[in-house]
């Protein structure tokens, strides 16, 4: 298993605040290559499935609708410790409690609306990067 990905969307909130250009600076001035890129859109039984795991949460329903209702950013990185490093620039999911100059203090609205996604593992990364991108469009 691959230590040095991590897979990250940037979020319809993000896309439509006009922030891809602010925080893919952040990303890159943070030493991540992007290795996979492209803007597309989630469509309900996309979302459903890349969040299976939070089928069962009161949350499900809005977290679909939210993730589904305009274009997203996905992307593969590619740094030494690359899942936890990203979390890390990316702070806690919830902005209020994120530390200052994290992507979520400086770009998320909410707890549900948070801008970016990280993988949580180095399993996760390697699912979610084949979940949207086939073999030859990663590099
Ligand atoms: P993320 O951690 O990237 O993946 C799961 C998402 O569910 C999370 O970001 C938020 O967008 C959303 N989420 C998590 N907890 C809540 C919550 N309590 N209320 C609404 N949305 C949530």
């Amino acid at each position: 298993m691959r230590t040095d990905r991590t897979f990250t969307m940037l979020k319809p909130d993000s896309v439509e605040k006009g922030y891809i250009g602010a925080i893919l600076e952040k990303i890159t001035g943070a030493g991540f290559k992007i290795v996979a890129m492209k803007l597309t859109q989630m469509t309900q039984s996309d979302a459903e499935t890349f969040y299976a795991v939070h089928n069962e949460r009161p949350f499900f329903g809005e977290l679909v609708e939210y993730m589904t209702r305009g274009p997203i950013v996905a992307a593969v990185l590619e740094k030494e410790n690359a899942v936890q490093d990203f979390r890390t620039l990316i702070g806690a999911t919830n902005p209020a409690d994120a530390a200052e100059g994290t992507i979520r203090k400086m770009y998320a609205a909410s707890m549900g609306e948070n801008a970016v996604h990280g993988s949580d593992s180095d399993e996760n990364a390697e699912i979610e990067s084949q979940f949207h991108f086939a073999g030859r469009e990663i590099f």
